[in-house]
This record gives C-alpha cells, sequence and structure tokens, in this order.
C-alpha cells in the first residue's frame, strides 16, 4: 500500500490517504497533549507504545465480536484503518468516579458505581468538548437513532470485555473514552484504544497508570503505559 498526503493532523496522530480508496495509513506521534490541546510535549516511545497498545486491544475487541477500524499494523508507530466517516461524538464510560464527573456532580475520586454511566461529548476542544446528549445529536444531525443506539450498546459491550481483561491484569478500568464512525454504513469503533484516552489504575495501590500520570505532572508516563502493557501481555 502507497502513503500519499496527510490528510489530517490530530494532537496526537496522522491519518494519511493511501491509494487504496477505503483506507488510511493511522501514524502514531510522540505528541503528547492534555487540556484539550493547552499542552502537548513530545513523550518518548509514546508514538510505538500507543500504536501497540491499540492494535492489541483493538484485535482482542474485534476477536469478541466488535467492528474495529484497525486491520494491520505496519511499523512500530503506523496502521492500516479502514476509513470511516466520524461521528464528531466522544462516547465515554465509567465504572469508577474520575476526572470530568467529580467537578461536575461534586463527588470524591475513586467511587466505585453501581452501574456504569454513558456520556456523550462533542468533540470540540475550542469548546472544551461540551457534554450532549441523544437529542442534540439528533437536532444536529450528527447521528440517527440507531446509530446512537449501536454506539451506547458496543460502548457497554466493550466495558464487559475491557473490565474483564485488565480485571485479570490486576488493574481497574476506571473510565475510556471511545469514537466510532461509519463504513459502508456500518457503525465501527475507530479513533484509538490507549492509556491516553482511559483510565487505569492498580487495584491494590490505585496508582494511576494512564494519561492522568502527565496531565496531574506525576512523571513516568510512558513508565505507565508500558506497565499496562506488560501485564496484559501486549508486546510492545
Ligand atoms: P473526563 O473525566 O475528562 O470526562 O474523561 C473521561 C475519560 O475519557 C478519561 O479516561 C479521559 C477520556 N477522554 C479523552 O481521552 N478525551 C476527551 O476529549 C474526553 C472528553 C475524555
Ligand atoms: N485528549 C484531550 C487533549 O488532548 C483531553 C485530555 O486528555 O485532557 O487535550
Amino acid at each position: 500500500m502507497e502513503k500519499r498526503q496527510e490528510l489530517y493532523r490530530g494532537k496526537a496522530k496522522s491519518v494519511y490517504e493511501t491509494d487504496d480508496p477505503d483506507h488510511y495509513i493511522m501514524l502514531y506521534r510522540d505528541d503528547t497533549s492534555a487540556f484539550d490541546g493547552k499542552i502537548i510535549k513530545q513523550l518518548e516511545r509514546k508514538g510505538r507504545t500507543n500504536n501497540h497498545f491499540n492494535f492489541f486491544i483493538m484485535k482482542k475487541l474485534e476477536e469478541a465480536g466488535i467492528p474495529v477500524h484497525v486491520e494491520e499494523m505496519i511499523s512500530d508507530r503506523e496502521c492500516v484503518v479502514k476509513k470511516l466517516k466520524m461521528v464528531p461524538v466522544e462516547c465515554v464510560v465509567r465504572n469508577v468516579t474520575a476526572g470530568s464527573i467529580c467537578k461536575r456532580l461534586g463527588v470524591k475520586e475513586g467511587l466505585e458505581l453501581e452501574h456504569p454511566t454513558f456520556e456523550f461529548f462533542l468533540k470540540n476542544d475550542e469548546l472544551h468538548d461540551p457534554m450532549v446528549n441523544d437529542s442534540h445529536i439528533l437536532a444536529f444531525g450528527w447521528g440517527t437513532q440507531e446509530q446512537i443506539d449501536t454506539m451506547r450498546s458496543m460502548s457497554f459491550k466493550i466495558n464487559g470485555i475491557l473490565k474483564e481483561l485488565f480485571d485479570k491484569a490486576n488493574l481497574i478500568l476506571v473510565d475510556y473514552k471511545l469514537e466510532f464512525g461509519l463504513y459502508k454504513g456500518e457503525i465501527m469503533l475507530g479513533d484509538e484504544f490507549s492509556p491516553d484516552g482511559c483510565r487505569l489504575w492498580d487495584k491494590d495501590t490505585k496508582k494511576k497508570l494512564d494519561k492522568d500520570r502527565f496531565r496531574q505532572g506525576l512523571g513516568e508516563v510512558i513508565e505507565g503505559y508500558e506497565e499496562v502493557a506488560r501485564r496484559i501481555g501486549c508486546p510492545l
């Protein structure tokens, strides 16, 4: 497959067109962003770590019946993905309270939720990703009711698969963000799943092993990601 021009440059990844009209090449850079791009730093090994991590998780999800965009890893930092038309919302599932829900609802960090929550956020850095609901998605034509229902049910199905996978590695899957897109009319999981877009804590010590290490200036950010990869058996 021939890599052609850069089509889109996000905060941490770049998307390239290819000679194949149905596929892109996704490049994982070392750029690490927080607070909607307010802070951006280069972290050594990050692109490689997230590419391997994402590939490993996406393949596990695919084996469990989730349609995913990732097809093949072609280098340490690149993979071939299906060309999706992205739904411009982020789907967040929470098992334990942390981050924005604590501020929004005035609850402390670390409360185990009786039932996982599901929230939509509009993907818009300038507006700081405001929370939206089904009716906004319908009103602005970002998706249909069927697509909304599919994104919600797939997000919960993914929760069951990944909670178990991380639990076996003595990790708590606190929360995570997913992005979906359409491929030939079908909703499919896109973007990435890596410690950049989820929270993972050690079960015993509650040590943070995800991007909160970067957001909170805790240090050893990539070392945290590598620790998670090692525990779940993901080759780096
Ligand atoms: P939040 O607590 O900031 O709402 O984030 C919940 C989870 O979703 C957390 O693991 C980080 C992830 N997330 C992103 O990776 N990018 C985003 O833009 C948002 C809103 C959340
Ligand atoms: N992913 C968002 C950003 O890069 C939000 C965050 O992680 O804090 O700015």
